[in-house]
């Protein structure tokens, strides 16, 4: 394939404007949007705006005057809108592992007469730490099998099936509604974690009937490093559910300062403590990002791009063997390869400018984000890991140095 095709492909691609809204570093090629989404324009100035203006002039009247307290509810509907959530179903807290142990933890509470806990084996190791925990802590049992096995493990002692959405090597993408509606059958909650398909993926959560979910902001979403994450709850369960870390501005009067808990009648019950402001003013710009953007024509941008990575590599590097599915139905926005020196031929990649990222023990990683990613950089980068195969520019001792982040 020429690289003319490619570019007829972004000629073709009504998506590709959208990447004039991202600030883009010259001499790079960005394939790791799974991992921290890129720059998008005006999150730094909403960000100095923030800083400079509310915080430093208007100090603590900013909470009322600027909005903040009901920041984590505000941002939390713009991703309702991404991902296919009601009004009120999403609230911004946290970081994805906190949220996974309050959601996980609430949904024990809601299945109190059953005993296991269903996750699938390689789950991402933060998500099985704090599934083993709540596990622990409730007297629960985790039944962890292979993707293979998941709606044949569901029965009526599991109270919950809880799984990445997106495999975090692979990019195996779960048939969510498939799983979702078996748990369902069982009586079974869902608790998904999105992290590697909010923003990518056309999720649809409320009309397919999922029961709690939670995810990145720093990933797809392009909030930024260490945004705060955030948690969907359906409807039908915001009376009921209760969550384990009780902190005051979860209360249904906050500045009651009342010595007995009563959760807020809504969402706000799942935070804990004080908005992180201003990483959510960066998190809650980045998301103009996605305005007017068809999640259904993200998904098969992303499809496609994967598509085009997955036919170069193959026939430019055949020593490296593909991870991921092979039908971009199956994949999230992420392809993976498998290499004994994939560190290696990373870091010899990344020297280049190309930008994918490893995952223990041979997975190289790429990340491609739609919004962002064009076809000719997908030919672009598979043509220099060809190059850095071909000619074993891996093979420099500099390229062994093992960072504290791959
Ligand atoms: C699938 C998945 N879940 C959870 C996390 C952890 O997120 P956090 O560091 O925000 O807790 C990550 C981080 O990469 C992830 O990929």
């Amino acid at each position: 394939m020429q690289r003319d095709r490619a570019q007829d492909l972004d000629e073709a691609d009504a998506l590709a404007p959208i990447r004039d809204r991202f600030v883009v570093p010259p001499g790079v090629i960005y394939l790791d949007g799974n991992s921290l989404g890129m720059l998008p324009v005006g999150v730094a100035e909403a960000v100095a705006d923030l800083v400079t203006r509310q915080w430093g002039v208007d100090l603590i009247r900013s909470w009322n005057k600027h909005g903040w307290m009901d920041a984590p509810q505000r941002v939390g509907d713009r991703i309702g809108a991404i991902i296919g959530a009601a009004p009120g179903e999403v609230i911004v807290a946290d970081s994805t592992s906190v949220n996974l142990y309050k959601l996980l933890v609430a949904a024990t509470r809601l299945r109190p007469d059953r005993t296991v806990v269903v996750t699938e084996v390689g789950n991402f190791p933060s998500d099985r730490y704090v599934i083993d925990s709540v596990a622990a802590q409730a007297g629960l049992t985790v039944r962890a099998v292979p993707a293979s096995d998941l709606v044949a493990a569901l029965d009526n002692d599991v109270a919950v099936v809880t799984l990445s959405h997106v495999d975090y090597r692979t990019g195996h993408l779960h048939d969510l509604p498939g799983i979702t509606s078996a748990a369902r059958a069982v009586g079974a909650l869902t608790l998904w974690d999105l992290a590697h398909s909010a923003g990518v993926v056309d999720l649809n959560l409320s009309a397919r009937g999922v029961d709690l979910a939670v995810g990145c902001g720093y990933k797809f979403l392009n909030g930024g490093p260490g945004a705060p994450a955030f948690v969907y709850v359906a409807t039908r369960h915001h009376d009921s559910v209760s969550q384990p870390i009780t902190g005051w501005l979860g209360h249904a009067q906050p500045f009651a300062m009342r010595d007995d808990f009563e959760p807020a009648s809504d969402l706000r019950r799942m935070i804990v403590g004080t908005p992180t402001m201003v990483s959510l003013a960066a998190l809650d710009a980045a998301l103009d990002a996605f305005v007017g953007v068809s999640m259904a024509a993200v998904q098969a941008k992303g499809a496609a791009l994967g598509d085009l990575a997955i036919d170069l590599a193959q026939q430019w590097s055949p020593d490296l063997v593909l991870a991921s599915p092979r039908h971009g139905s199956e994949r999230g926005s992420q392809i993976a390869f498998r290499h004994p020196k994939g560190y290696e031929i990373v870091q010899a990649l990344v020297a280049r400018g190309v930008i994918g990222d490893f995952r223990e023990p041979d997975i190289i990683r790429f990340g491609l984000s739609p919004l962002t990613t064009r076809f000719v950089d997908v030919y672009d980068a598979m043509d220099h890991l060809r190059d850095v195969l071909q000619t074993g520019a891996w093979r420099d001792s500099a390229f062994a140095v093992r960072n504290a982040v791959t």
